[in-house]
Protein backbone atom coordinates (compact mmCIF):
# COMPACT_ATOMS: atom_id res chain seq x y z
CA UNK A 1 0.00 0.00 0.00
CA UNK A 2 1.82 3.40 -1.60
CA UNK A 3 1.86 6.24 1.05
CA UNK A 4 0.46 9.07 -0.71
CA UNK A 5 1.59 12.99 0.33
CA UNK A 6 -0.74 15.60 0.81
CA UNK A 7 -1.26 19.43 0.29
CA UNK A 8 -4.24 20.45 1.65
CA UNK A 9 -5.64 23.48 0.58
CA UNK A 10 -7.17 26.41 2.89
CA UNK A 11 -6.87 25.68 6.90
CA UNK A 12 -9.99 26.47 8.59
CA UNK A 13 -11.51 23.50 11.00
CA UNK A 14 -11.33 20.58 8.14
CA UNK A 15 -8.21 21.40 6.30
CA UNK A 16 -6.04 21.96 9.83
CA UNK A 17 -7.80 19.16 11.41
CA UNK A 18 -7.23 16.95 8.43
CA UNK A 19 -3.64 17.75 8.19
CA UNK A 20 -2.92 17.22 11.43
CA UNK A 21 -4.56 13.61 11.88
CA UNK A 22 -2.61 12.88 8.92
CA UNK A 23 0.98 13.95 9.74
CA UNK A 24 0.04 12.50 13.12
CA UNK A 25 -0.18 9.21 11.20
CA UNK A 26 2.89 9.63 9.43
CA UNK A 27 2.05 10.93 6.34
CA UNK A 28 3.85 14.25 4.70
CA UNK A 29 1.47 17.12 4.72
CA UNK A 30 1.93 20.55 2.92
CA UNK A 31 -0.66 22.92 4.17
CA UNK A 32 -1.11 26.14 2.44
CA UNK A 33 -2.90 29.46 3.09
CA UNK A 34 -2.37 33.60 1.96
CA UNK A 35 -2.72 34.30 5.64
CA UNK A 36 0.99 34.88 6.64
CA UNK A 37 0.18 35.01 10.75
CA UNK A 38 -1.83 31.52 10.41
CA UNK A 39 0.98 29.95 8.17
CA UNK A 40 4.04 30.84 11.35
CA UNK A 41 1.31 29.98 13.74
CA UNK A 42 1.22 26.48 12.20
CA UNK A 43 4.95 25.99 11.59
CA UNK A 44 5.64 26.83 15.26
CA UNK A 45 3.12 24.25 16.09
CA UNK A 46 0.42 26.65 17.42
CA UNK A 47 -3.29 25.74 16.50
CA UNK A 48 -4.67 29.29 15.68
CA UNK A 49 -8.05 28.87 16.87
CA UNK A 50 -9.62 26.54 19.44
CA UNK A 51 -10.82 22.95 18.56
CA UNK A 52 -10.43 20.11 21.18
CA UNK A 53 -7.83 17.68 20.58
CA UNK A 54 -6.13 19.84 18.01
CA UNK A 55 -3.58 21.27 20.16
CA UNK A 56 -2.81 18.33 21.44
CA UNK A 57 -2.11 16.88 18.24
CA UNK A 58 -0.21 19.52 17.07
CA UNK A 59 2.08 19.45 20.29
CA UNK A 60 2.96 15.85 19.63
CA UNK A 61 4.00 16.52 15.52
CA UNK A 62 5.77 19.53 16.32
CA UNK A 63 8.28 17.30 19.29
CA UNK A 64 8.57 14.26 17.28
CA UNK A 65 7.78 14.92 13.45
CA UNK A 66 7.81 18.73 12.88
CA UNK A 67 8.75 17.87 9.08
CA UNK A 68 5.48 16.16 8.71
CA UNK A 69 3.11 19.32 8.72
CA UNK A 70 4.59 22.40 6.97
CA UNK A 71 2.53 25.45 6.29
CA UNK A 72 3.16 27.51 3.04
CA UNK A 73 2.51 30.71 1.73
CA UNK A 74 3.07 29.26 -1.74
CA UNK A 75 -0.04 26.85 -2.97
CA UNK A 76 1.95 26.00 -6.04
CA UNK A 77 4.59 24.81 -4.46
CA UNK A 78 2.78 22.51 -2.00
CA UNK A 79 0.85 21.26 -4.77
CA UNK A 80 4.14 20.19 -7.10
CA UNK A 81 5.57 18.82 -3.87
CA UNK A 82 3.02 16.06 -3.38
CA UNK A 83 0.49 13.70 -4.89
CA UNK A 84 -2.80 14.62 -3.89
CA UNK A 85 -4.22 17.92 -3.18
CA UNK A 86 -7.31 18.72 -1.04
CA UNK A 87 -9.38 21.73 -1.24
CA UNK A 88 -10.88 22.65 1.98
CA UNK A 89 -11.30 26.06 1.20
CA UNK A 90 -14.63 27.82 2.95
CA UNK A 91 -18.06 28.04 0.42
CA UNK A 92 -19.50 30.84 2.86
CA UNK A 93 -23.24 32.43 2.17
CA UNK A 94 -23.75 35.30 -0.18
CA UNK A 95 -25.74 38.24 0.87
CA UNK A 96 -28.43 36.67 -1.44
CA UNK A 97 -27.41 33.39 0.31
CA UNK A 98 -26.25 31.57 -2.30
CA UNK A 99 -23.44 29.65 -2.46
CA UNK A 100 -20.08 31.37 -2.82
CA UNK A 101 -17.71 29.69 -5.16
CA UNK A 102 -14.40 32.50 -5.14
CA UNK A 103 -12.40 30.59 -2.70
CA UNK A 104 -12.70 27.16 -4.86
CA UNK A 105 -12.47 29.00 -7.74
CA UNK A 106 -9.48 30.49 -6.99
CA UNK A 107 -7.88 27.44 -5.46
CA UNK A 108 -8.53 25.39 -9.03
CA UNK A 109 -6.59 28.33 -10.75
CA UNK A 110 -3.79 27.76 -8.25
CA UNK A 111 -4.37 23.82 -9.00
CA UNK A 112 -4.12 24.60 -12.41
CA UNK A 113 -1.12 26.82 -12.44
CA UNK A 114 1.02 24.17 -10.58
CA UNK A 115 0.31 21.10 -12.81
CA UNK A 116 1.50 23.14 -15.89
CA UNK A 117 4.43 22.04 -14.59
CA UNK A 118 3.74 19.40 -13.41
CA UNK A 119 4.29 16.14 -15.59
CA UNK A 120 3.25 13.09 -13.27
CA UNK A 121 -0.47 12.35 -12.70
CA UNK A 122 -2.08 14.37 -9.96
CA UNK A 123 -5.07 13.75 -7.71
CA UNK A 124 -7.68 16.67 -6.85
CA UNK A 125 -9.43 16.24 -4.03
CA UNK A 126 -12.83 18.72 -3.12
CA UNK A 127 -13.64 18.72 0.40
CA UNK A 128 -15.62 21.82 0.69
CA UNK A 129 -19.24 21.75 0.81
CA UNK A 130 -19.90 22.65 -3.11
CA UNK A 131 -23.22 22.76 -5.03
CA UNK A 132 -23.66 19.54 -7.18
CA UNK A 133 -22.00 20.07 -10.24
CA UNK A 134 -19.09 22.04 -9.18
CA UNK A 135 -16.66 19.57 -8.93
CA UNK A 136 -16.79 18.40 -12.81
CA UNK A 137 -18.18 21.52 -13.82
CA UNK A 138 -15.85 24.29 -12.42
CA UNK A 139 -13.39 22.91 -11.12
CA UNK A 140 -12.32 20.15 -13.21
CA UNK A 141 -12.63 22.95 -16.08
CA UNK A 142 -10.57 25.61 -14.57
CA UNK A 143 -7.64 23.34 -14.05
CA UNK A 144 -7.68 21.84 -17.25
CA UNK A 145 -8.23 25.50 -19.05
CA UNK A 146 -5.23 26.86 -16.88
CA UNK A 147 -2.82 23.79 -16.85
CA UNK A 148 -3.92 22.50 -20.72
CA UNK A 149 -3.74 19.23 -18.61
CA UNK A 150 -6.66 16.36 -19.52
CA UNK A 151 -9.22 15.37 -16.37
CA UNK A 152 -9.10 11.25 -16.18
CA UNK A 153 -5.44 11.48 -18.20
CA UNK A 154 -3.21 13.69 -16.47
CA UNK A 155 -4.69 14.28 -12.88
CA UNK A 156 -7.88 12.32 -11.66
CA UNK A 157 -11.07 14.16 -9.66
CA UNK A 158 -12.58 13.33 -6.16
CA UNK A 159 -15.02 15.11 -4.33
CA UNK A 160 -15.09 13.51 -0.86
CA UNK A 161 -17.79 15.27 1.75
CA UNK A 162 -17.04 15.81 5.23
CA UNK A 163 -18.91 15.67 8.34
CA UNK A 164 -17.56 17.17 10.89
CA UNK A 165 -19.06 18.79 14.11
CA UNK A 166 -17.67 21.37 15.99
CA UNK A 167 -16.09 20.32 18.85
CA UNK A 168 -15.48 16.96 17.37
CA UNK A 169 -13.65 17.36 14.62
CA UNK A 170 -10.37 15.76 15.47
CA UNK A 171 -12.49 12.62 16.99
CA UNK A 172 -15.43 12.92 13.33
CA UNK A 173 -11.53 12.92 11.21
CA UNK A 174 -10.14 9.91 13.26
CA UNK A 175 -13.19 8.05 13.91
CA UNK A 176 -16.11 8.93 10.86
CA UNK A 177 -19.00 6.73 10.50
CA UNK A 178 -18.26 5.93 6.43
CA UNK A 179 -16.77 7.60 4.20
CA UNK A 180 -17.99 8.91 0.52
CA UNK A 181 -15.81 9.01 -2.62
CA UNK A 182 -17.32 10.87 -5.56
CA UNK A 183 -15.18 10.22 -8.50
CA UNK A 184 -14.54 10.92 -11.85
CA UNK A 185 -13.36 7.77 -12.76
CA UNK A 186 -12.18 4.94 -10.90
CA UNK A 187 -8.55 5.31 -10.91
CA UNK A 188 -9.56 8.85 -8.70
CA UNK A 189 -11.51 6.66 -6.97
CA UNK A 190 -9.20 3.58 -6.21
CA UNK A 191 -6.73 6.12 -5.16
CA UNK A 192 -8.02 8.09 -2.90
CA UNK A 193 -9.26 4.93 -1.47
CA UNK A 194 -6.11 3.46 -1.03
CA UNK A 195 -5.00 7.18 0.59
CA UNK A 196 -7.53 6.50 3.41
CA UNK A 197 -6.91 2.88 3.83
CA UNK A 198 -3.36 3.54 4.97
CA UNK A 199 -4.36 6.48 7.12
CA UNK A 200 -7.48 4.30 8.90
CA UNK A 201 -6.44 0.79 8.76
CA UNK A 202 -8.12 -1.29 11.00
CA UNK A 203 -10.81 1.53 11.40
CA UNK A 204 -12.44 0.74 8.55
CA UNK A 205 -13.72 -2.85 9.54
CA UNK A 206 -16.62 -0.46 11.35
CA UNK A 207 -16.53 2.42 8.31
CA UNK A 208 -17.73 1.43 5.63
CA UNK A 209 -16.28 3.92 1.95
CA UNK A 210 -18.77 4.23 -0.12
CA UNK A 211 -18.17 4.84 -4.11
CA UNK A 212 -20.27 7.09 -6.12
CA UNK A 213 -20.17 10.02 -9.10
CA UNK A 214 -19.34 13.39 -8.03
CA UNK A 215 -22.51 14.92 -8.10
CA UNK A 216 -23.94 12.24 -5.85
CA UNK A 217 -21.47 12.90 -3.61
CA UNK A 218 -22.30 16.32 -3.44
CA UNK A 219 -25.15 15.85 -2.22
CA UNK A 220 -24.70 13.51 0.52
CA UNK A 221 -23.14 16.10 2.52
CA UNK A 222 -26.25 18.68 1.79
CA UNK A 223 -28.74 15.90 2.76
CA UNK A 224 -26.66 15.22 5.99
CA UNK A 225 -27.18 18.78 7.18
CA UNK A 226 -30.60 19.42 5.51
CA UNK A 227 -31.88 16.27 7.57
CA UNK A 228 -30.12 17.13 10.40
CA UNK A 229 -31.72 20.82 10.45
CA UNK A 230 -35.09 18.99 9.29
CA UNK A 231 -35.28 17.01 12.65
CA UNK A 232 -34.47 20.35 14.68
CA UNK A 233 -37.45 22.14 12.88
CA UNK A 234 -39.47 19.16 13.02
CA UNK A 235 -38.97 18.55 16.70
CA UNK A 236 -39.47 22.17 17.34
CA UNK A 237 -43.00 21.91 15.46
CA UNK A 238 -44.13 19.45 17.79
CA UNK A 239 -42.48 21.56 20.41
CA UNK A 240 -44.83 24.21 19.61
CA UNK A 241 -48.30 21.57 19.22
CA UNK A 242 -47.40 20.49 22.89
CA UNK A 243 -47.52 24.34 24.00
CA UNK A 244 -51.53 24.00 22.47
CA UNK A 245 -53.08 21.87 25.23
CA UNK A 246 -51.59 21.22 29.01
CA UNK A 247 -49.75 18.77 29.68
CA UNK A 248 -47.82 17.20 26.96
CA UNK A 249 -44.54 17.33 27.41
CA UNK A 250 -42.16 17.40 24.35
CA UNK A 251 -39.18 15.99 25.70
CA UNK A 252 -40.91 12.83 26.43
CA UNK A 253 -42.73 12.56 23.10
CA UNK A 254 -39.55 13.22 21.04
CA UNK A 255 -37.86 10.37 23.22
CA UNK A 256 -41.03 8.07 22.14
CA UNK A 257 -40.86 9.03 19.01
CA UNK A 258 -37.02 8.54 18.67
CA UNK A 259 -36.91 5.29 20.28
CA UNK A 260 -38.17 4.22 16.45
CA UNK A 261 -35.33 1.74 15.28
CA UNK A 262 -36.07 3.67 11.92
CA UNK A 263 -35.50 7.26 13.68
CA UNK A 264 -33.19 7.44 16.44
CA UNK A 265 -33.22 10.25 19.02
CA UNK A 266 -30.35 12.22 18.15
CA UNK A 267 -31.14 15.48 16.65
CA UNK A 268 -34.82 15.67 18.32
CA UNK A 269 -33.71 18.18 20.93
CA UNK A 270 -36.32 21.17 21.24
CA UNK A 271 -35.36 24.51 21.59
CA UNK A 272 -34.48 27.94 20.77
CA UNK A 273 -33.10 26.44 17.20
CA UNK A 274 -30.52 25.52 15.55
CA UNK A 275 -26.98 27.67 14.71
CA UNK A 276 -23.39 27.64 13.73
CA UNK A 277 -21.65 27.74 10.70
CA UNK A 278 -23.19 24.98 8.43
CA UNK A 279 -27.03 24.17 8.95
CA UNK A 280 -27.91 27.75 8.09
CA UNK A 281 -25.29 28.50 4.88
CA UNK A 282 -26.02 24.92 3.50
CA UNK A 283 -29.88 24.57 3.48
CA UNK A 284 -29.50 28.36 2.05
CA UNK A 285 -27.07 27.23 -0.50
CA UNK A 286 -28.93 23.90 -1.87
CA UNK A 287 -32.58 25.90 -1.46
CA UNK A 288 -31.12 28.76 -3.53
CA UNK A 289 -29.63 26.33 -5.79
CA UNK A 290 -32.44 24.16 -6.61
CA UNK A 291 -34.69 27.50 -7.16
CA UNK A 292 -31.92 28.85 -9.66
CA UNK A 293 -32.73 25.28 -11.55
CA UNK A 294 -36.45 25.78 -11.35
CA UNK A 295 -37.57 23.53 -8.47
CA UNK A 296 -38.35 25.98 -5.06
CA UNK A 297 -38.09 23.76 -2.31
CA UNK A 298 -40.96 24.42 0.15
CA UNK A 299 -39.42 21.75 2.91
CA UNK A 300 -36.42 23.85 3.68
CA UNK A 301 -38.16 26.68 3.32
CA UNK A 302 -40.27 25.58 6.45
CA UNK A 303 -37.58 24.52 7.69
CA UNK A 304 -35.46 27.93 8.23
CA UNK A 305 -38.89 29.82 8.98
CA UNK A 306 -39.65 27.30 12.30
CA UNK A 307 -35.81 27.78 13.52
CA UNK A 308 -36.20 31.68 13.05
CA UNK A 309 -39.26 31.70 14.65
CA UNK A 310 -38.46 29.80 17.65
CA UNK A 311 -36.20 33.14 18.53
CA UNK A 312 -40.14 35.01 19.08
CA UNK A 313 -41.81 32.20 20.27
CA UNK A 314 -39.25 32.12 23.23
CA UNK A 315 -39.59 35.97 23.58
CA UNK A 316 -43.71 35.89 23.26
CA UNK A 317 -43.24 33.13 26.65
CA UNK A 318 -40.98 35.34 28.12
CA UNK A 319 -43.56 38.43 27.63
CA UNK A 320 -46.71 36.29 28.49
CA UNK A 321 -44.63 34.63 32.54
CA UNK A 322 -43.34 38.41 33.16
CA UNK A 323 -45.47 41.12 31.03
CA UNK A 324 -44.55 43.42 29.63
CA UNK A 325 -40.75 43.40 29.35
CA UNK A 326 -40.03 46.55 28.24
CA UNK A 327 -37.72 48.35 31.21
CA UNK A 328 -37.24 45.25 32.77
CA UNK A 329 -33.74 44.00 32.94
CA UNK A 330 -33.41 40.36 30.90
CA UNK A 331 -30.72 37.64 31.24
CA UNK A 332 -29.93 35.54 28.43
CA UNK A 333 -27.35 32.91 29.88
CA UNK A 334 -25.08 31.57 26.66
CA UNK A 335 -24.57 33.04 23.88
CA UNK A 336 -22.61 30.88 22.10
CA UNK A 337 -24.64 28.48 18.96
CA UNK A 338 -23.78 25.98 20.94
CA UNK A 339 -21.91 24.41 24.19
CA UNK A 340 -18.10 23.94 23.73
CA UNK A 341 -17.31 26.69 21.68
CA UNK A 342 -16.85 30.55 21.44
CA UNK A 343 -18.80 30.50 17.61
CA UNK A 344 -21.23 33.33 17.41
CA UNK A 345 -22.47 32.44 14.00
CA UNK A 346 -26.03 32.19 13.29
CA UNK A 347 -26.30 31.26 17.18
CA UNK A 348 -29.89 31.83 18.29
CA UNK A 349 -28.88 33.95 20.83
CA UNK A 350 -28.29 36.94 17.95
CA UNK A 351 -32.40 36.21 17.08
CA UNK A 352 -33.41 36.12 20.32
CA UNK A 353 -31.56 39.72 21.54
CA UNK A 354 -32.64 40.79 17.84
CA UNK A 355 -36.07 40.25 18.61
CA UNK A 356 -36.36 41.86 22.44
CA UNK A 357 -34.45 45.04 21.00
CA UNK A 358 -37.31 44.98 18.31
CA UNK A 359 -40.04 45.23 21.12
CA UNK A 360 -38.09 48.00 22.52
CA UNK A 361 -36.40 46.01 25.11
CA UNK A 362 -32.67 47.39 25.80
CA UNK A 363 -31.65 46.34 29.41
CA UNK A 364 -30.33 43.43 28.83
CA UNK A 365 -27.32 41.40 30.07
CA UNK A 366 -25.69 38.36 28.47
CA UNK A 367 -23.39 35.41 30.26
CA UNK A 368 -22.01 33.22 28.02
CA UNK A 369 -18.80 30.74 29.95
CA UNK A 370 -16.75 31.03 26.80
CA UNK A 371 -18.47 33.58 24.25
CA UNK A 372 -18.74 36.98 25.66
CA UNK A 373 -15.72 38.56 23.66
CA UNK A 374 -16.90 36.50 20.33
CA UNK A 375 -20.17 37.76 21.30
CA UNK A 376 -19.28 41.48 21.68
CA UNK A 377 -17.61 41.86 18.26
CA UNK A 378 -20.81 40.61 16.70
CA UNK A 379 -23.30 42.23 19.38
CA UNK A 380 -21.06 45.50 20.04
CA UNK A 381 -23.59 47.38 22.75
CA UNK A 382 -26.86 45.91 22.09
CA UNK A 383 -26.09 44.09 25.34
CA UNK A 384 -24.21 44.63 28.60
CA UNK A 385 -22.07 41.53 29.43
CA UNK A 386 -21.86 39.75 32.82
CA UNK A 387 -18.27 37.24 34.21
CA UNK A 388 -20.22 35.51 35.95
CA UNK A 389 -24.02 34.09 36.49
CA UNK A 390 -24.65 35.10 39.60
CA UNK A 391 -23.98 39.60 38.03
CA UNK A 392 -25.95 38.10 34.89
CA UNK A 393 -28.65 37.54 37.51
CA UNK A 394 -28.61 40.49 39.55
CA UNK A 395 -31.68 42.37 39.35
CA UNK A 396 -33.16 41.24 36.28
CA UNK A 397 -36.82 40.19 35.58
CA UNK A 398 -36.41 37.42 33.39
CA UNK A 399 -33.38 34.83 32.38
CA UNK A 400 -33.71 33.04 29.38
CA UNK A 401 -31.60 29.63 29.00
CA UNK A 402 -30.01 30.08 25.45
CA UNK A 403 -27.30 27.69 25.03
CA UNK A 404 -27.20 24.69 27.47
CA UNK A 405 -23.52 24.52 29.09
CA UNK A 406 -23.18 21.91 32.01
CA UNK A 407 -22.69 25.23 34.23
CA UNK A 408 -26.19 26.41 33.64
CA UNK A 409 -27.46 22.83 34.34
CA UNK A 410 -26.19 22.39 38.39
CA UNK A 411 -28.49 26.24 38.69
CA UNK A 412 -31.33 25.83 41.40
CA UNK A 413 -34.25 27.34 41.72
CA UNK A 414 -32.79 29.35 44.75
CA UNK A 415 -29.91 30.43 42.51
CA UNK A 416 -32.48 32.74 40.25
CA UNK A 417 -34.39 33.20 43.62
CA UNK A 418 -31.22 35.05 45.43
CA UNK A 419 -30.30 36.98 42.45
CA UNK A 420 -32.85 38.41 40.63
CA UNK A 421 -35.89 40.73 40.95
CA UNK A 422 -38.08 38.44 40.15
CA UNK A 423 -37.25 35.17 39.38
CA UNK A 424 -39.08 34.62 36.25
CA UNK A 425 -36.94 31.57 34.26
CA UNK A 426 -37.83 30.54 30.35
CA UNK A 427 -35.64 26.79 29.56
CA UNK A 428 -35.04 27.51 26.32
CA UNK A 429 -33.52 23.84 26.08
CA UNK A 430 -35.07 21.78 28.07
CA UNK A 431 -32.23 21.27 30.82
CA UNK A 432 -34.36 22.24 34.15
CA UNK A 433 -36.14 19.61 35.65
CA UNK A 434 -39.92 20.47 34.97
CA UNK A 435 -41.70 19.55 37.99
CA UNK A 436 -39.01 20.94 40.53
CA UNK A 437 -38.55 24.21 38.58
CA UNK A 438 -42.40 24.68 37.56
CA UNK A 439 -43.12 24.16 41.60
CA UNK A 440 -40.86 26.48 42.97
CA UNK A 441 -40.47 29.35 40.35
CA UNK A 442 -42.49 31.05 37.66
CA UNK A 443 -41.12 29.48 34.99
CA UNK A 444 -41.74 28.27 31.51
CA UNK A 445 -40.35 25.73 29.13
CA UNK A 446 -40.12 25.15 25.19
CA UNK A 447 -42.99 22.21 24.26
CA UNK A 448 -44.93 22.37 27.71
CA UNK A 449 -47.55 23.72 29.62
CA UNK A 450 -49.43 23.75 32.41
CA UNK A 451 -53.00 23.87 33.67
CA UNK A 452 -53.92 27.39 35.11
C1 LIG B 1 -23.06 20.53 12.00
C2 LIG B 1 -23.14 19.04 11.63
O1 LIG B 1 -23.43 18.27 12.82
C3 LIG B 1 -21.85 18.56 10.98
O2 LIG B 1 -21.99 17.22 10.54
C4 LIG B 1 -21.56 19.47 9.78
O3 LIG B 1 -20.35 19.07 9.14
C5 LIG B 1 -21.48 20.92 10.22
O4 LIG B 1 -22.70 21.30 10.87
P1 LIG B 1 -22.06 21.95 14.03
O5 LIG B 1 -22.66 23.15 13.35
O6 LIG B 1 -20.67 22.03 14.53
O7 LIG B 1 -22.11 20.67 13.04
O8 LIG B 1 -22.98 21.63 15.30
P2 LIG B 1 -24.11 20.59 15.75
O9 LIG B 1 -23.62 19.92 16.96
O10 LIG B 1 -24.57 19.76 14.63
O11 LIG B 1 -25.29 21.59 16.18
C6 LIG B 1 -25.83 22.54 15.29
C7 LIG B 1 -26.94 23.34 15.95
O12 LIG B 1 -28.10 22.53 16.12
C8 LIG B 1 -26.61 23.90 17.34
O13 LIG B 1 -27.06 25.24 17.40
C9 LIG B 1 -27.39 23.03 18.29
O14 LIG B 1 -27.77 23.71 19.47
C10 LIG B 1 -28.62 22.71 17.44
N1 LIG B 1 -29.31 21.47 17.87
C11 LIG B 1 -28.67 20.26 17.77
C12 LIG B 1 -30.63 21.54 18.34
O15 LIG B 1 -31.22 22.63 18.43
N2 LIG B 1 -31.25 20.37 18.69
C13 LIG B 1 -30.65 19.15 18.59
O16 LIG B 1 -31.29 18.14 18.92
C14 LIG B 1 -29.31 19.09 18.12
Amino acid sequence: MYKYSVSILGTGFIGLCSAACFAEKDIKVLASTHNQKKASMINDGIAPFYEADLQEIMDDIKANNPELLQCLLDPVKAILETDISMITQGTPMREDKSIDLGFIESTAREIGEALKQKDSYHLVVVRSTVVPGTSRNLVSKIISEVSGKVPGKDFGLCMQPEFLAEGRSIKDTLRPDRIVIGALDDKSGDMLQEFYEYFYGDHLKNCPILRMNLESAELVKYGNNCLLSTKISFANEFANFAQLVPNVDIVQVMKGVGLDYRINERFLGPGVGFGGSCFHKDVNAIKAWSKSKGYPSRLLEAVLDINDDQAIRIVDMAEELAGDLKNKRITLLGLAFKPGTDDMREAPSIRVINELVKRGITDIVGYDPKANETAEIELGNKIAYANSIEQALNDSECALLITEWEEFKELKPDDFKKHMKSPNLIDGRRIFNYETFNEKLPFRAIGRVNPN
